[in-house]
């Protein structure tokens, strides 16, 4: 069965949006697993930038079926803006599916995120205050507010009946003096079920029978390994499960069902939000790469924290989510910088460290390791051209010498290689390409 899952490495903005736009051509399914508006892909197509945070990033090729999967926190309202926006471009939403089984974003969602955080006061994760957090708690509490009880205006007045007093509750012992109103919340969102209902669907039973069919699927994961609630830097981490293995569970399909799995690993790493991050550049040479890699987050606008490749972070989510492929981006971005470095692995009091370390204040000790790579230019229109037409022969030395040397330490290959910010700029070296159909 043709299909294949893309997983962040790092935590977070490795560039996936653009390698799964670019594998969507090819793709007849793409489904988003996991995850929330707290996602932000920034893709451009000729000279047009979209935007998207809920829909797959699919949704910008025509005739391939879109899924929002039962692994996804939905903000409903959102979602809506999104859909109105690129209508209004000229993009049909004809083939979306979102999963009855979804869980929905509700507004007291949004109000505890903030509510908690500022109780947390100097040891907030800097979430990105989308409700992802509380909607997700809801959800495993058994509470939460599902897309098929959206559609179903007497469904959703009954849930809630229970939830507005309950979530009042709660927002009062977080000091929080918002006032919920029950009335108002079921007009609102009863009117977003109707809107959105066309489009609910069980999604697992499509994205199942696509592949009995022999369709190509495409899963796609949002935020990173390192941001995983079980294997990520718990505390400072989003609320779902971003590792390959949700790809199946937050679509409603098998493990057994995914062929191939791509890491998106950014060639140097960024962060946003708080928690540790220990190869990270806190001089001009970070704020360089950030302003060079337009290191801003889509969705809040936040400046990203910037540093060097870690293999420690890249290594452990490998170990996670088993790599078939890598899709190194953004090396475009180092070019110019000089001598560059890679951290290979970590030391604690003079002793290696065999495995990223499930303790924060370990990791906040421990030293990276650096290998010096020589540098490279800026690639010029010329060499880009002739990157694009010869292949990877074609690029600097010294590029190929970083390139191969993610390769050799990872012992997973390179499938695909991000040279710059448009649809194009993309060196494809799969080794397995899906039959076109
Ligand atoms: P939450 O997902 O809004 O609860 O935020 C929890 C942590 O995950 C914060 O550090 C966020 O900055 C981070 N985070 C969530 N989504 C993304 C993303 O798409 N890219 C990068 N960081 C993210």
């Amino acid at each position: 069965m043709p299909s294949l899952a893309i997983v962040g490495s790092q935590w977070g903005d490795e560039g996936k949006g653009k390698i799964v736009d670019y594998l969507a051509e090819e793709a007849h399914v793409v489904v988003r697993f996991q995850g929330g508006n707290n996602a932000g892909h920034s893709v451009k197509v000729g000279e047009e930038l979209f935007k998207l945070h809920h829909l797959p990033s699919g949704i910008l090729r025509k005739g391939k079926l879109a899924v929002i999967g039962n692994g996804v926190v939905i903000d409903p309202g959102v979602l809506i803006k999104e859909i109105d926006e690129l209508e209004s471009r000229g993009v049909s939403v004809e083939n979306l599916r979102i999963s009855d089984r979804a869980h929905v974003i509700m507004p007291y969602h949004r109000l505890l995120d903030g509510a908690e955080e500022r109780l947390r006061e100097g040891s907030k994760v800097g979430t990105t205050g989308r409700g992802i957090g509380p909607a997700y708690s809801d959800k495993a509490s058994r509470t939460g507010i599902r897309m098929m009880d959206l559609v179903d205006e007497a469904l959703l007045r009954e849930r809630l009946g229970f939830m507005v007093p309950l979530k009042q509750r709660h927002l009062e012992v977080c000091g929080d003096g918002s006032r919920l109103d029950g009335d108002a919340i079921l007009r609102e969102y009863s009117g977003y079920g109707r809107r959105l209902s066309p489009f609910v669907a069980d999604t697992g039973a499509a994205v199942r029978d696509a592949l009995k069919r022999g369709r190509n699927v495409l899963f796609e994961g949002a935020q990173g390994t390192m941001l995983d609630i079980d294997h990520g830097t718990y505390p400072f981490v989003t609320s779902s499960i971003t590792v390959a293995a949700n790809a199946a569970s937050g679509s409603g399909v098998p493990p057994s069902a995914i062929d191939d799995v791509y890491g998106v690993v950014k060639a140097y790493t960024t962060r946003v939000g708080e928690g540790p991050f220990p190869t990270e550049l806190l001089d001009d040479l970070g704020r360089s790469i950030a302003d060079k890699g337009g290191e801003f987050g889509t969705t809040t606008g936040r400046s990203r924290r910037c540093g060097w490749l870690d293999l420690m972070v890249t290594r452990h989510a490998h170990a996670l989510s088993g790599f078939t492929g890598l899709a190194l981006t953004k090396i475009d971005v180092l070019g110019g910088l000089g001598e560059l470095k890679v951290c290979t692995g970590y030391r604690l009091d003079g002793k290696k460290v065999p495995a990223f370390p499930a303790d924060l204040r370990v990791l906040q000790r421990c030293e990276p390791v650096y290998r010096r790579l020589k540098g490279w230019d800026d690639l010029d229109t010329a060499t880009m051209e002739a990157v694009l037409r010869k292949g990877f022969s074609a690029l600097p030395a010294e590029m190929k010498e970083y390139v191969r040397f993610v390769e050799k330490e990872m012992g997973v290959p390179v499938a695909m290689l991000g040279l710059g910010r448009r649809r194009h700029e993309i060196l494809d070296m799969r080794k397995r390409k899906w039959k076109k159909r």
